[in-house]
């Protein structure tokens, strides 16, 4: 970790009134972001570093696309534009004006990827955003993409949200967007994500639903529209459900969608396979696998 970035964090966590946190995230940081949490991390944070002194586009360009696949974006750095996989500013435009504005809110982003949203966020007027994401490459793709940026009230940290130190109802906004269906046990994300929340505060919850009228929820066999790692995909009366017996309250589904080949696809910046080859070429309704294809919902509910 950099003198300015521990000085990012340190900043984030004032503003979050979290001061109490740095301790253990720093060590917790200290602890993923090294050659032995990951054999590319030297790499990576090469990479990061010589974009700091890229001196011209040409450049630029070869050291981000070094630190590909890009998942979420676009971002424009320089003269550079990262095309990534997911056009993020679609959701992003359904989300935004679902949501109590940010302005003024302290805000958690679980499941950040490499912070598309979070910055999104901060621009909306948030007084500061904490990301966090197990995922390393993208946590160094932030760090990239902050490089050429002025300072942002923003920091990504490597973490998983049962990570967090405790219960700190801190936050005015929790998100948790594309996460819930890669948890194998729902319920208890939506309760760790309940204790992140003040009392009053509101929580965005972005995730993949079955479509249909009753109430239940599936889980694929083996893989979902090719991804191995989807474990619960429920109706949206089950997922009003589950976010009730999770103590939520104002449930409102605000936002339903049905994901197409324009908002996510392969790019120069992500080239392997993506929607495309994960629905039945004779039926794009389906997955490859007979599942509906993806249907996703942004639900906001409020922490009492
Ligand atoms: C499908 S991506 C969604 C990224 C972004 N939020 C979005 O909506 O586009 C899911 C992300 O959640 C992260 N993730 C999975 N389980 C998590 C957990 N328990 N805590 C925090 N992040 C998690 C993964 O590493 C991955 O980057």
């Amino acid at each position: 970790m950099t003198v300015p970035e521990t000085a990012a964090l340190t900043d984030v966590l004032g503003k979050l009134q979290l001061e109490h946190w740095l301790g253990p995230l720093l060590a917790l940081q200290a602890e993923r972001m090294s050659p032995s949490a990951h054999g590319d991390f030297e790499h990576w944070q090469e990479v990061v570093t010589r974009l700091r002194s890229a001196s011209n586009d040409a450049e630029r360009r070869r050291f981000l696309l070094q630190l590909a696949p890009w998942r979420k974006g676009p971002f424009d750095i320089g003269g550079v534009h990262i095309d990534a996989e997911w056009r993020s500013d679609l959701k992003w435009q359904r989300v935004a004006g679902a949501i109590a504005p940010l302005a003024d809110r302290r805000v958690l982003d679980v499941g950040c990827g490499n912070g598309y949203y979070a910055l999104r966020m901060a621009d909306a007027g948030a007084v500061a955003v904490l990301g966090i994401d197990p995922t390393l490459l993208y946590v160094m793709q932030f760090l990239a993409v902050i490089a050429h940026l002025p300072s942002q009230p923003v920091a990504v940290l490597p973490l998983r949200l049962h990570e967090l130190p405790g219960a700190c109802h801190a936050f005015d906004s929790t998100f948790s967007m594309g996460v819930l269906y890669h948890q194998r046990s729902p319920l208890e994300h939506l309760q760790q994500l309940r204790a992140t929340l003040r009392r009053g505060g509101q929580l965005v919850l972005e995730t993949i639903y079955m479509p249909g009228e009753e109430s239940c929820a599936c889980t694929p066999p083996d893989r979902y529209a090719r991804m191995k790692n989807v474990w619960l995909l429920p109706t949206l009366t089950e997922l009003t459900t589950w976010l009730r017996r999770s103590g939520f309250r104002d449930v409102e589904i605000v936002d339903t969608t049905i994901t197409t080949s324009e908002e996510q696809r392969s790019t120069q910046w992500m080239s392997f396979e993506s929607l495309a080859e994960a629905l039945d070429p004779e039926d794009s309704t389906r997955t490859v696998e007979g599942w509906p294809a993806p249907h996703r919902v942004v639900a906001t509910a409020t922490a009492p």
